[in-house]
């Protein structure tokens, strides 16, 4: 008798494991690769992209770093969920906008060719992860097959804007990536999309100029580069000038290891690139990817796993008409019951 009641009782307890089990994975269904195959009529969603990307990218080559940090500023702050991407006063946007984050049009113009092949199916967050893994391979990093089934968060606040800054240790970057779920050695990874791209003097003049309050150049940096760099960046001029980030300067466009190659020489730019290759947590990474041939593959995986921080699914969130603004304004107080 009582082990029937006892298997009885174990019956029901499975029974509504699955139940809940279910009804939570429709709730918060997974990212996959594919997501959109046959959902946007017979066209090609991922296709569609490319185009824009690849096409944009002929017109300006610098476009393609800029996309594959748009995706990082978004995955970081409230999740991959183009928060990144709506207007207003007081959005992240405009906190970042002095951070010269840029490729907007290029996700305004691919969202909306999408509109026209499918109207409110593909979401801005997806743009965003589809493009920056079309600016990788543009790039001749390779290309990953990229998830996607995000949607779009219907908030944006400058305030929320809490990315790591470029003069944080490594164990402080590693600490902020942790709290996204990302790994150190993703992190190392990662820091390596700044093989391509720039940044600006003013990351930079006191490495130069006044390390440390020392009126000296940072003694961690190769003294030429140091003096290349003082042409480029005169002390206290106004023109806030552009810096490639890789110093193998045949490189500035090519996604390759040559990131870790410089910096493992002190010829790292921004402190967080230089402390990589410095740091005893990181050294012997950044030694293996400067010269080894897998980091293009090892970034793909990494940039997957940037890609699912936080994302809203299933239910989740909303497809936006125009990346610029939401549709819903506010969730609905659930004692509305009308209007
Ligand atoms: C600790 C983390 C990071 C810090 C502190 C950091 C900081 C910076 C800074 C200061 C710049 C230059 C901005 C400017 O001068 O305009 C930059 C550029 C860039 N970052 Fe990062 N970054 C980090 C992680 C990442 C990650 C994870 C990625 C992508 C996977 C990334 C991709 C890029 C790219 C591609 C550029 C060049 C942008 C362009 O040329 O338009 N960064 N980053
Ligand atoms: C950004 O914020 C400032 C105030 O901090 C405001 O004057 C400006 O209009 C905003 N810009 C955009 C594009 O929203
Ligand atoms: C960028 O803007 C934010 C707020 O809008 C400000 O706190 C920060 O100092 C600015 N950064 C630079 C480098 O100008
Ligand atoms: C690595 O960087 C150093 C310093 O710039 C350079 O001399 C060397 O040729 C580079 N090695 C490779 C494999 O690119």
């Amino acid at each position: 008798m009582k082990i029937s009641m006892a298997v009885a009782a174990a019956a029901f307890y499975l029974a509504l494991g699955i139940i809940l089990v279910n009804f939570t994975g429709q709730c918060d269904a997974a990212l996959q690769v594919g997501f959109y195959n046959r959902k946007c009529n017979t066209r090609n969603v991922e296709g569609i992209v490319f185009s824009v990307v690849e096409r944009r990218m002929n017109e300006k080559k610098g476009i393609g770093a800029a996309l594959i940090r748009l995706h990082f500023h978004d995955c970081f702050v409230k999740g991959c969920d183009a928060s990144i991407l709506l207007d207003g006063d007081s959005s992240e946007k405009n906190a970042t906008a002095n951070q010269s984050v840029g490729g907007y049009e290029v996700i305004d113009e691919a969202k909306g060719l999408l509109e026209e092949a499918c109207e409110g199916v593909v979401s801005c967050a997806d743009i965003i992860a589809i493009a920056a893994r079309d600016a990788v391979q543009l790039s001749g990093g390779g290309r990953y097959d990229v998830q996607t089934g995000r949607r779009d968060g219907i908030e944006s606040l400058a305030s929320n804007v809490d990315l790591p800054s470029p003069s944080s240790s490594v164990p402080q970057s590693a600490d902020a990536f942790k709290k996204k779920g990302i790994s150190l050695e993703d992190m190392v990874l990662l820091l390596g999309g700044h093989t391509i791209g720039f940044t600006h003097c003013s990351f930079i003049e006191d490495r130069l100029y006044n390390f440390g309050g020392s009126g000296e150049a940072d003694p961690t940096m190769d003294p030429s580069l140091v003096e290349q760099l003082k042409v480029v960046c005169p002390k206290n001029s106004e023109a806030d000038a552009a810096v490639s980030l890789d110093r193998n300067l045949a490189s500035t466009f090519i996604f390759d290891n040559s990131f870790f190659n410089q910096t493992k020489h002190r010829r790292g730019v921004l402190p967080i690139d230089q402390a990589l290759a410095l740091d005893p947590s990181t050294t012997n990474m950044v030694d293996n990817l400067a010269t080894s041939n897998d980091f293009p593959a090892r970034f793909g995986q990494a940039m997957v796993k940037l890609g699912a921080v936080e994302v809203l699914t299933g239910q989740r969130g909303e497809i936006r008409k125009s990346c610029r603004a939401v549709v819903k304004n506010k969730p609905r107080s659930p004692f509305s019951l009308f209007g």
